[in-house]
């Protein structure tokens, strides 16, 4: 249909009619907030580069747990900084473990927020890389067991869901195998199943303390120049038994989304990664763009892209904005 027949402008005239034909949506049930868990009281140090971020000793990490949840926010993501590391990353797969005392601190007292950890050594190693490391080469086979004993660690301690976002091959049927095997048949596993090698997870390194501390991670995270391959990835972590699979970073990678999207019929999350929402931040403090606009923009990009769920640190704005207030 070609103009003058067709004037697609006809169903823009009003803001009832842009309601009718909107496409995409999103919502609250679409938002996953990041927290950051630390040792001590009375700890709310901010993240310099995450405006509105901290690193939360536990009672905060609560407090901000209920707020999303009053929020209506469904879930969040849960990341925990020790204050020792070592080589082995022993503080990941501890029992008393940072990320293990805030899971029950939080399901104590929001017993029906969903609250998914994040899986994966590089805040508990010395050399803050992702696995362990042998003659300065991280080692794959060798990491799957610490990362199942983490997975199951934090199921034991209340996690609803678990999030491996580490990158070593094979992870997600050692670690479903290790919940299985232990009473754990009914935690899904989110797998970061297409995640990039990305300059945008700087700010996230100090928040989290995790920056490798020789080379880089571009052995194990994938090339940003390949897109089958992130098929191959997906798919393997669907043959071993993950429940969600999640494309990170989102928007510089909505074209991997949208593949995904049309490959896989799993649940899809995508990661809006620090660098992401640290960017939006600095130019709206720089008064160069309409933060709350591009938030809303960008979010709703991602949804139509094909993603299901967003983790994102624009959660509980975004939360509010959807709330209308
Ligand atoms: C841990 C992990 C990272 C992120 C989530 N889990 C950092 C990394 O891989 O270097 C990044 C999240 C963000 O940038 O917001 N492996």
């Amino acid at each position: 249909m070609l103009f003058p027949d067709y004037r697609p402008r006809r169903l823009r005239q009003n803001e009832n009619f842009r309601r009718m034909i909107r496409e995409t949506r999103v919502c609250v049930d679409d938002l996953i907030l990041p927290l950051f868990a630390v040792e001590g009281k009375g700890v709310k140090k901010p993240i310099e580069p995450m405006p509105g971020h901290y690193q939360l000793s536990r009672e905060y990490v609560v407090k901000e747990a209920k707020t999303a949840h009053d929020l209506g926010i469904p879930a969040v993501m849960l990341f925990g900084i020790p204050d020792k590391k070592d080589a082995l990353g022993t503080g990941a797969y501890a029992k008393d473990g940072i990320v293990q005392k805030t899971v029950k601190a939080i399901k104590n007292k929001a017993p029906d927020l969903v609250v998914i950890t994040d899986v994966c050594l590089c805040e508990y190693t010395d050399h803050g890389h992702c696995g362990m490391v042998e003659d300065g080469i991280i080692v794959n086979d060798a990491t799957l067991d610490l990362l199942a004993r983490t997975a199951l660690s934090h199921a034991r301690a209340g996690a609803d869901m678990v999030a491996p976002s580490d990158m070593m091959d094979g992870r997600v049927a050692e670690i479903r195998d290790a919940l299985d095997e232990n009473g754990f048949q009914s935690t899904p596993i989110m797998s970061y199943a297409a995640k990039y090698c990305s300059a945008f997870y700087n700010p996230f390194r100090e928040a989290a303390e995790s920056a490798p501390q020789f080379g880089d991670r571009r052995t194990y995270q994938m090339d940003p120049a390949n897109s089958l391959e992130a098929i191959r990835e997906v798919s393997m972590d669907v043959e071993e038994g993950a429940d969600i699979v999640m494309v990170k970073p989102a928007m510089p990678y909505l074209d991997i989304i949208f593949r995904v999207r049309e490959e896989v019929d799993l649940p899809l999350a995508a990661y809006q990664v620090s660098g992401e929402f640290a960017m939006i931040k600095a130019a709206e403090k720089l008064g160069w763009i309409d933060g709350e606009s591009i938030m809303m923009e960008c979010l709703v990009a991602i949804k139509r892209a094909g993603a299901d769920m967003i983790v994102t640190y624009f959660a509980k704005e975004a939360a509010r904005k959807l709330a209308g207030h």
